[in-house]
Order: structure tokens, then C-alpha cells, then sequence
């Protein structure tokens, strides 16, 4: 029976260019996507970038642009990272589109009329706001100090020094680290998606039970939902709105309400799906129904790839999403693990221990390679792989290139000489038990492959290429090729060869499909598929072999792992030090800076950094006459009293008075200078500019 198939990968967050882990996760669908084609099921493998959401919006307002300017900037990135590793979407859409727009409306609106009753309930709660921004905080962007250790600049969430877990409002001196303001409480009415609801957890504890989901998963999933013997635990409702200013999808008749991003990312699936069909980019895969006859259709099967961390919201949140809007449900969510590099490290730019996916390409590293590397390591089950540099290099130099691509360079080369590229009809009794003991392994393989066991699946591979290349060492063509009278003999070996390279390149096909292209070509055959283990080529003309793999270079690794030019280079920083902490204008404001005329200057017996200065800040004193002040400067390595007098600057003018050694400091003069005065000397003291008089305000 001929499957149909909807395989989705999980909507990355469109604020950041692909890296290594949404490669992986690309790589482990596109391979099963390939390999079910192979297998004659029609397969429509849709992607789409995750636009919504308050940081997308944050980090859009940070370098100037809208929030539409910003995603498609980096939907236009996408393509030569999916080009470049040969994963073949179908379709790319985006959440920010209004076939989005229009089906999380539906599914929001269906759900809040459920004939039932309504899935959708309203609460007012209080949430930090920030004063300055006009908008609520999400807890990411509130910091303070720690209610239990006191550190300074911690997360709204759990503390980095201490590690203590509290909510936001317990932090001490909370701040907006979007505007430095003191956050303040702000009610306002949200809406739920009501999964206490009874009706929910029936329905998870039925579509959590049976073959959709990975055991480990399943089991987890039960945890979070299921009350224990106090009634206690379960599901709470879920908070599906976010006030204005919002990057988002507007809840329908609920002004200045939007979805909150998790509600419309999932929808986002069907949304590119629909793309898709309206584009007609499904007929042309020969699906001639319209987009709602096919999603409707019970018999298609709906598959999510996703990674671990987001599987709460693709088994509890979004399942019933879609069973309470009246839509069919998902069949199969696969989540996989993270890859980490090095060893479990966490990945680090600064360390230069993440990989670029761009860089990797552009050191002109074979996409196979890493598509074959990383194969090796994934499995069905939700484990972590790590990236290893020199199991990277000995898995594709001795296996792929050593065991595979080495059995078509030892037999084609006599073929072509000798034999004008002829392969024998038939072959001798040795040779067919070797291409029977090939062929017999595909019920195996193929069901790995089904079941994601890719690591196992390549591990067949290879040690059926071991019998190949057994098989070559003993019946030694070089050796053949130089007796008298072998010619025949030398012919059935190669073409034994030639057959079992083939039978192992349809094995190996879902996982290097542009080297695969070339195998065609180089074998003169049309596109391999599954089915074509059943086929022997029998008196086939191959073409010439051309190299087909290079071996990894060592070197590369060193290249592709050197740290960023910026981790060895400190980052210069304007005047020798950072930008001080975000202030608000009250803050600033609290500042009183004055023109202040510099009636008077001199030197400071017993001191060699201080001038007295006295200033006119054009006050008046009690007796209505005109007063003065005094002002130490540490400014005399840089300036004579003489070239000061006369001069206007500006002083902070509401400076609490501070006694010093030599009197009393009624303010302080202002003066640039460089962070690192030994190396950098040099003070200047500013100026206003021209027509400017003495007590006026600089704001
Ligand atoms: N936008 C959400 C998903 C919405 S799906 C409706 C999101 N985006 S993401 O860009 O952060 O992640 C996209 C996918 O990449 C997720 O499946 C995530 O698990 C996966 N990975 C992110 N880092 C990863 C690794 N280091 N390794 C493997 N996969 C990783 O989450
Ligand atoms: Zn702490």
C-alpha cells in the first residue's frame, strides 16, 4: 500500500542564520523522506521559519528595522544551507503569512465555540510592565538581585551564582533590561486555552497511549498530565495571549489581544502546507485534491521531527489544538536529541567550539560527509550525538570512502580498459552467493531505515561492503588482469563488483543522494529506488569512472573548528571601556548640568592632580549678589589656571558638596578622558559651544 505522508520539521526561530543542530534535525528528515520516496510512498516534506513572537520583535526594534524587514532578511539565508546539504523540501513558507493568519483564527475560534462547551477561558493576571517601553515584560527581559545571595544582574527566573529558583517578582531592585526602568505591576485580561479541562485529558491520555509517540516520550508526556492519588499535578490552562505591542497573529474579536508564538508556530505546518497545494506544487507531485480533501484525508499520516525540548508543546498543546477544533490529529511526533560538539561541551562561539554549517561549506567540506557522519550516529531514540573531529574523519575515510567508493574504483577501471565497459551476464557461483547474501539484507535495512535506526542501518551497510571487499581480496582482479587466459574470469569479478557496489548504493541513496546522482551516471542506470534490489544489470555497458569521493583532509577539521577571529581579538571598546548600564531619561534627568564660567583658577599647595576653580553658575546668593563656587579638578597634569581662566564649561551643578583635604568641592567640572590614563594621558575639559551664558541648563 502506497503511504501518504505530511513530514514536517520543527519552525526555527526566524532571528538567527541555521546552525549545527537545526542541520541535524534537517538531515535525519530529509534521509527518511528520501528513503520512503525510495520506497514508492508519495511524501510532501514542508518547512517555514517560526516570524512571531516578543523577541523576534525586540531584536528587529534593536538594529532599526520592522519585524517583516527582519524575518525576510533571514528567510533569504535560508536556502544555501538547505541547497548546500541537499535537503529537499518541497515547500518554505513562513507563520508571518495569511494562510496562517486565517487557519490559527479558525482553530482559536473553533475552539472557543466547541459545541461542548468553550475551550477558551479569560483571566486577569499581573504581570510585570515596563514603564518606559509600554509593554508587559516577558521574564527574559526583567534582571535584579537575587532574593537569596544578593548577586547583581540576575534572570527573572533562577539565579547564575547561586542557583536558586524563584518567580520574577521575588527579585530585589527588578529591571527592565529592554529600558533600565524599574518594572511595575500591570494587570490585564488573558486568554486560556483551558487543557484542565476533563474533556483534554481524556483525549491525551487516548493519543499518548499506542505507537505514536517514542516510549521515553510517552512515559514523560503521562508524567505532566496525570493527577496523583491527592488530585494533585495534571494539566493547567494554557496562556494563549500576549498583550500589544505584539509580533503576531490578532485573536479574533479581542482587541490588542495576539496569540502568543506557540499557539500560531504549530499552525504554521499547515499553513506552509497549504502554500504548498494553492502554489500547485502538490500536483506536480501528483497530489491532484485541494488542500482541505487531503488534510482531511484519515489515511494520510502527519509526521513531526522535532528536537526534545519542544515536545510538550507538540504533544500536549498542539494534539489537543487540533482534536478540539474539529481536525485531524498528528500520527507520529519523533523527537530526537541534541548534538553537542567536542565532547558534550556546551557550544560556545567564543571557544570556537560550535560549527558553522556555512563555514563548513564554504572550506569546500562535502556535505556527505557530514549528512553520512552525523546517519551514523542517530537512532530512533531520544539520545544526545556528539560531534567528534576525529570520528568524523575515520568514519568517512575508512568506511564511506575506504569500504564503499574503493569496491567501484578496484573493479571499474579493468572494465572499462579491458571490456569497454561490458559487464558478463552471468557470473560465477561465488559471486551470486555474495549478490544474494546483498539482496537478502534489505528487508532488514529497510526497516531500519522506516524506524530512524540509521546508525544500525549503515552499520549493515558496511559490513556487507566488508563481504564485497573479502571478496575482492580473494579473487585479487590486479592479479587476473596480468595472466594469460583470465580475461573471462576477470570480467564476472568486476562485474560482481559493479553489482554489489550498486546494490549498496540503494542503501546507501537516502543518505548521500547528490554522490548517488553521480553513481547513476557513472553506472549508466536511471534513479535507483528500493525495488531495484530485485534487479540484476546483467549485459549492462557501465560509463567511466570518475573519481567519486575525496578522503576528509585533517586540516579541514583544524579550519572548520578555529576560534572566530573576534574570541583571540578583544572587541575594542570605545574609550577603553563599556558603555555603561542602560539609564532612563528620569534618570538622567535627576542630573543637573550647568554652563559655568571659570571666574578663576589656581593651583592647589600640596597637591600635583587638583586646581581650584572657582565658577560662576550665574546664582545669586541670599543678598541678592552674585555667587560662586569652588571646584577641585584633578585636571593639572593637563592644563596651566592661566589657560583656564576666562573659559566656559559645564559642571554638575546639584552634585552633593564633598570635603576634601583642601576644602570643600562644590560640584564637579566635566572632562573627557581615555579608561586607561597611564598609557592614554590626556584630560579635556568641555566646552559649550558659542552663546552659551553662564547657569543655563544642558539637557
Ligand atoms: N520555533 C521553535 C519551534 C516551533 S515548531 C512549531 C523552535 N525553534 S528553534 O530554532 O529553537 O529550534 C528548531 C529545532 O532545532 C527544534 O526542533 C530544536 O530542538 C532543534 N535544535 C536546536 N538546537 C539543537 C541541537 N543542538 N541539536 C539538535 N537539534 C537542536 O524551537
Ligand atoms: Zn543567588
Amino acid at each position: 500500500m502506497t503511504r501518504k505522508l505530511f513530514v514536517t520539521t520543527a519552525l526555527p526561530y526566524a532571528n538567527a542564520p541555521f546552525h549545527i543542530g537545526h542541520m541535524m534535525e534537517y538531515i535525519q528528515a530529509d534521509i527518511w523522506v528520501r528513503f520512503q520516496r525510495m520506497q514508492g510512498h508519495d511524501v510532501h516534506f514542508v518547512g517555514a521559519d517560526d516570524a512571531h513572537g516578543a523577541p523576534i520583535m525586540i531584536a528587529a526594534e534593536k538594529v532599526g528595522k520592522t519585524p517583516q524587514q527582519f524575518v525576510a532578511e533571514i528567510a533569504a539565508g535560508r536556502q544555501q544551507y538547505l541547497d548546500g546539504f541537499h535537503i529537499a523540501f518541497d515547500h518554505w513558507h513562513s507563520t508571518d503569512s495569511p494562510e496562517n493568519t486565517a487557519l490559527a483564527q479558525d482553530i482559536y475560534r473553533a475552539l472557543r465555540d466547541h459545541a461542548d462547551g468553550s475551550l477558551i477561558t479569560t483571566k486577569t493576571i499581573e504581570q510585570f510592565y515596563d514603564p518606559v517601553k509600554l509593554m508587559f515584560l516577558p521574564d527574559r527581559y526583567i534582571k535584579g538581585e537575587c532574593p537569596k545571595c544578593g548577586a547583581k544582574d540576575q534572570y527573572g527566573d533562577s539565579c547564575e551564582v547561586c542557583s536558586a529558583v524563584y518567580a520574577p517578582t521575588d527579585l530585589k531592585n527588578p529591571y527592565s533590561t529592554l529600558s533600565g526602568s524599574t518594572p511595575v505591576m500591570k494587570s490585564s485580561e488573558h486568554y486560556f486555552f483551558k487543557l484542565s479541562d476533563p474533556r483534554c485529558t481524556a483525549f491525551l491520555e487516548q493519543w499518548t497511549g499506542g505507537e505514536r509517540l517514542q516510549s521515553e516520550v510517552a512515559n514523560k508526556i503521562r508524567e505532566w498530565f496525570t493527577k496523583d492519588e491527592h488530585g494533585q499535578g495534571g494539566l493547567s490552562d494554557w496562556d494563549i495571549s500576549r498583550d500589544a505591542p505584539y509580533f503576531g497573529i490578532e485573536i479574533p474579536d479581542a482587541p490588542g489581544k495576539y496569540f502568543y508564538v506557540w499557539l500560531d508556530a504549530p499552525v504554521g505546518y499547515l499553513a506552509s502546507l497549504k502554500s504548498y497545494f494553492d502554489l500547485g506544487k502538490a500536483r506536480a507531485r501528483g497530489e491532484q485534491r485541494s488542500f482541505d480533501d487531503f488534510i482531511n484525508d484519515p489515511t494520510v499520516e502527519q509526521i513531526h521531527f522535532i528536537g526534545k525540548d519542544i515536545t510538550y508543546f507538540h504533544t500536549l498543546f498542539w494534539p489537543a489544538m487540533l482534536q478540539f477544533s474539529g481536525r485531524k490529529v498528528p500520527d507520529r511526533v519523533y523527537a530526537h536529541g541534541f548534538i553537542t560538539v567536542h565532547g558534550g561541551e556546551k557550544m560556545s562561539k567564543s571557544r570556537g567550539t560550535g560549527i558553522s554549517p556555512l563555514k563548513y561549506l564554504e572550506l569546500g567540506m562535502n556535505a556527505e560527509w557530514l549528512r553520512y557522519y552525523i546517519a551514523t550516529k542517530l537512532s530512533s531514540k531520544v539520545e544526545d550525538i556528539d560531534f567528534n573531529p576525529d570520528d568524523f574523519v575515520a568514519r568517512v575515510n575508512s568506511d564511506l570512502v575506504g569500504k564503499y567508493i574503493n569496491i567501484a574504483s578496484r573493479a571499474a577501471g579493468f572494465l572499462t580498459k579491458r571490456f569497454a565497459g561490458r559487464l558478463s551476464s552471468d557470473v560465477g557461483v561465488e559471486g551470486r552467493v555474495l549478490l544474494d547474501h546483498l539482496r537478502s539484507a534489505h528487508a532488514n535495512i529497510e526497516r531500519l531505515y522506516d524506524e530512524r535506526e540509521f546508525g544500525k542501518a549503515l552499520r549493515e551497510v558496511m559490513l556487507l561492503a566488508d563481504h564485497v571487499n573479502e571478496y575482492v581480496d580473494q579473487n585479487k582482479p590486479w592479479e587476473l588482469a596480468k595472466k594469460e587466459g583470465q580475461d573471462a574470469l576477470l570480467q564476472d569479478v568486476c562485474t560482481v563488483c559493479i553489482e554489489a557496489f550498486r546494490l549498496l548504493a540503494i542503501y546507501l541513496k537516502p543518505v548521500l543522494p547528490a554522490l548517488t546522482a553521480e553513481v547513476e551516471a557513472f553506472l549508466n542506470i536511471a534513479p535507483l529506488v528500493s525495488a531495484d534490489v530485485h534487479r540484476a544489470l546483467g549485459a549492462h555497458t557501465i560509463g567511466d569512472y570518475q573519481h567519486l569521493m575525496q578522503r576528509v583532509d585533517p586540516k579541514l577539521l583544524d579550519a572548520l573548528f578555529e576560534p572566530p577571529a573576534a574570541a583571540v581579538v578583544e572587541q575594542p571598546k570605545p574609550g577603553g571601556e563599556d558603555i555603561a548600564p542602560t539609564i532612563t531619561i528620569d534618570d538622567f534627568t535627576k542630573i543637573d548640568l550647568r554652563i559655568a564660567k571659570i571666574v578663576n583658577c589656581e593651583h592647589v599647595e600640596g597637591s600635583d592632580k587638583l586646581l581650584r576653580l572657582t565658577l560662576d553658575v550665574g546664582e545669586i546668593d541670599a543678598a541678592g549678589q552674585p555667587r560662586t563656587r569652588h571646584v577641585f579638578s584633578g585636571i593639572k597634569g593637563a592644563y596651566e589656571p592661566a589657560d583656564l581662566i576666562g573659559k566656559l564649561t559645564v559642571v554638575v551643578a546639584n552634585l552633593a558638596p564633598r570635603k576634601m583635604k583642601f576644602g570643600i568641592s562644590e560640584g564637579m567640572v566635566l572632562a573627557a578622558g581615555h579608561a586607561d590614563g597611564k598609557t592614554q594621558p590626556g584630560v579635556y575639559v568641555l566646552e559649550p559651544g558659542l552663546g552659551a551664558t553662564p547657569g543655563m541648563r544642558v539637557r
